[in-house]
């Protein structure tokens, strides 16, 4: 059995590792890409899930945060900083505690998930709330890391970016080649442009036959990208995407026309039936805002834009269990209410309707 060692070592060849490099890892990479039947059924199409909520601290940012913290520290770094809407700041916190210097990390007041709030905290992260939106945060975080000895491992960081591109070398691995589409949600459009570069490198190298049409989805309140235009006040449920004023804007509209790509608006309401549909009939569960990628497929299929028989891949990107409000919600806004019996088997069965075996 090969034991998995983390991106950096899994792929040194790619991302010039040698015995001499600095390697802080928590074993992130080599995630499942996991069949859907059900969404299969549904679109017509052969569907595959890349879920990178099962990475160590439960999103793809693991992938670069190995990458961005490693050399931060073979520059002599002690001190790391990144804004965030929330899944940044927990990969950068445990990272940089894992290898024993300082995260420092800006999040938007009172808009980041519960989850990871949390993880932020619990692994000694300088949590500071702006009061001001992600957009915000990361101008402030940029001019500290102009001015002052902080190290900005934000996507803007092309570190990031190189251990994100892995991922797509995998879900070609896994399948034998690249799809034919790849749908990925998208907020500052850093992993949209890491999966085109991964890729690409890998249909270069010859070990794969194409580049899959790569398909990009914003919430339908925080879509500048599809707008063509900076969104002052960026509004969704999709917390980690709430971002209105991209930083890899130029990278990923040159990523979606290099790959006949395209990028789409999804509203709330289609993102959280998203998010339900994927859990409940696939046994997946993700944050709202990966679950934007299966919202964009039925988006597309039903827009007749991707062929029966088409394979497509979908990037999940963070687990459910960060941001767990909103399964707990129904449709119509109400609370789910758990169902509550005295502790009598007669009882439970008859909530079940089960009857009695003969
Ligand atoms: N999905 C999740 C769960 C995210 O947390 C993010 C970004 C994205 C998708 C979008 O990725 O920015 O590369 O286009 N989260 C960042 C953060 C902004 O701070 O955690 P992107």
């Amino acid at each position: 059995a090969h034991v998995w060692r983390g991106v950096l070592r899994e792929y040194a060849d790619r991302l010039g590792v040698t015995d001499a490099s600095t390697v802080v890892t928590l074993g992130e990479g080599g995630t499942p890409l996991l069949p859907a039947p059900a969404l299969s059924r549904l679109t017509g199409t052969d569907v595959w899930v890349k879920f990178e909520g099962m990475n160590p601290t439960g999103s793809f940012k693991d992938r670069g945060m190995t990458v961005a913290v490693s050399r931060a520290i073979e520059h002599g770094a002690k001190a790391v900083i990144c804004a965030s809407t929330g899944n940044t700041s927990a990969s950068a916190a445990a990272y940089a505690a894992h290898a024993g210097i300082t995260a420092a990390v800006l999040v938007p007041e009172g808009k980041i998930a519960m989850g990871k709030l949390s993880q932020a905290v619990a692994h000694n992260g300088r949590l500071i709330q702006v009061r001001g939106n992600f957009d915000d945060c990361l101008e402030i975080a940029r001019e500290l890391a102009d001015h002052y000895p902080v190290h900005l491992v934000n996507s803007v960081n092309p570190d990031r970016i190189d251990g994100q591109k892995t991922a797509a070398y995998e879900v070609v691995e896994q399948l034998g080649d690249a799809p034919d589409f790849h749908f990925i949600p998208v907020g500052n459009a850093g992993n949209y442009t890491a999966y085109t570069r991964g890729y690409r490198e890998e249909a270069e190298a010859g070990v794969s036959t194409r580049v899959p049409r790569m398909f990009g989805f914003q919430a339908e309140g925080s879509a500048p990208l599809v707008r063509g235009e900076v969104v002052k006040n960026p509004e969704t449920v999709a917390s980690a995407i709430r971002i209105g004023n991209p930083a890899s804007w130029e990278l990923a509209l040159e990523a979606r026309d290099a790959t006949d790509g395209w990028f789409g608006a999804i509203d709330d309401t289609r993102i959280l039936a998203a998010q339900k549909l994927l859990a409940g009939e696939v046994g997946i569960f993700v944050e709202p805002a990966s679950a934007i990628s299966v919202a964009g497929l039925l988006d597309r299929v039903e827009a007749g834009i991707v062929p029966q028989g088409a394979r497509v891949v979908l990037t999940v990107t963070g687990h459910g269990l960060k941001d767990p409000q909103w399964a707990l919600r129904n449709a119509d806004g109400s609370d789910v209410q758990p169902t509550v019996v005295d502790a009598e088997t007669s009882e439970v069965a008859s909530v079940l309707d089960l009857a009695p075996v003969e």
